[in-house]
């Protein structure tokens, strides 16, 4: 309680110098928009600074509805990054690495770019080796997002709204997507996801974001500590489509029930692992009847001691290590974004699942509403 109180009062302290300095007048938080560029098309691209009652800050533009920064603090209160990209439109028009982006329609992979639903065969581009990854050529990530500020009670919230029009990369239904992200008072990225369309069709939300809770260019991300709450991860086959199988995680090093380092076994001798070149694999969430969000994964990193909890309302996780990241995309600051520099939880439906009639569904129909939550939250440890 103590330690709360002093942290307000010193963000307090630095947010009044600061508005002192701007001439500003004090406020709880803030919402702020500014240009980030164009594309090549001419389209205006936004980005939004959302900042909390603390002084934590959440930037978000409009291209892909990327995350752009996340300033959270450390064990001493001091605000820092923790997630990688881009200073301006072009590194998201240019990168294949989806970094912070919104992901639709189709969050992970669909085998041979094909499906059926309702006894027709779809076809998609194959946008990575024989499959459909995160959308395909043109996926939503590479969206310009309509964007206007939401109300919300206990921070700021950006809403983000996107036509994805019947046929776009193969995909059927004219579907309408709405994203809102809040920045709580209470240091939590909530991403609310919501879609109706006129067609049947699948889909399956989520937010691409790279983390490194230590701040990027710090090095990689191994000695953080991870737990995943999940008993079971979905095994894959060398084109990283899940072959089917829930697997129990005990006695493998998908094995994350008590928090471990990510390192610990991410060069070990196993068949998934090497397929994986590291995790790449989702996890099928532990789940307590009528819960209707639940703790997904924790994790500390060691020095800064930030905490990173993520809760979901989705049935799996994507958890990836950053394995294809070589040092060739260079970020926000001039930082190389080398192999395991950042990790990403992708909260998801199971990947392939319009072809694995044994998974959840990711089915939409007309007059059905998609609803998800997911909720990025911040703390930290003494
Ligand atoms: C996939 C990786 C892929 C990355 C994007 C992740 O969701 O599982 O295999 O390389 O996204 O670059």
């Amino acid at each position: 309680m103590k330690r709360s109180v002093l942290w307000v009062t010193i963000a307090g302290a630095v947010l009044m110098t600061t508005m002192a300095a701007s001439g500003a007048t004090a406020k709880p938080g803030s919402t702020k928009k500014s240009s980030f560029g164009k594309t090549p098309d001419g389209e205006a691209v936004d980005l939004y600074t959302l900042t909390n009652k603390n002084g934590v800050e959440a930037e978000i533009t409009t291209y892909g509805g990327s995350v752009v920064s996340l300033k959270v603090p450390d064990r001493n209160g001091k605000l820092g990054d923790v997630v990688l990209g881009f200073d301006s439109v072009e590194g998201y028009e240019t990168n294949t690495s989806y970094i912070g982006a919104l992901i639709g329609r189709y969050g992970n992979r669909i085998g041979h770019a094909l499906f059926k639903l309702d006894g027709k065969t779809y076809t998609l581009a194959k946008n990575n080796g024989e499959n459909t990854l995160h959308g395909g050529t043109k996926g939503f990530n590479k969206a310009v997002w309509a964007a206007k500020e939401a109300p919300a009670k206990d921070g700021q919230a950006l809403e983000l709204t996107y036509l994805s029009k019947d046929g776009e990369e193969g995909f059927p239904g004219n579907l309408h997507v709405r994203v809102i992200y809040t920045l709580e008072d209470s240091n939590a990225l909530k991403i609310e996801y919501s879609a109706t369309t006129d067609k049947d069709t699948v889909l399956n939300l989520t937010n691409h974001s790279y983390f490194n809770l230590a701040g990027p260019g710090s090095g990689d991300i191994l000695g953080h500590m991870l737990m995943i709450n999940a008993a079971k991860f979905t095994p894959v086959d060398l084109g990283l489509i899940p072959t089917g199988e829930l697997r129990d995680v005990a006695g493998t090093p998908f094995d994350f029930r008590k928090a471990t380092e990510i390192g610990s076994r991410i060069n070990s001798d196993d068949e998934q692992i090497k397929l994986g070149g590291g995790y790449d694999h989702n996890f099928v969430l532990n789940r307590k009847p009528g819960e209707p969000i639940s703790l997904a994964a924790r994790v500390v990193e060691p020095k800064t001691k930030r905490v990173l909890e993520v809760w979901t309302t989705e049935p799996g996780v994507q958890f990836y290590t950053g394995n294809f990241l070589d040092g060739t995309l260079t970020g926000k600051g001039g930082i190389s974004y080398t192999k395991r520099s950042a990790f990403c939880l992708e909260t998801q439906h199971f990947p392939d699942s319009p072809n694995k009639p044994e998974f959840p569904s990711t089915e939409l129909k007309p007059g059905q509403r998609y609803h998800t939550t997911t909720i990025y939250k911040f703390s930290t440890e003494k």
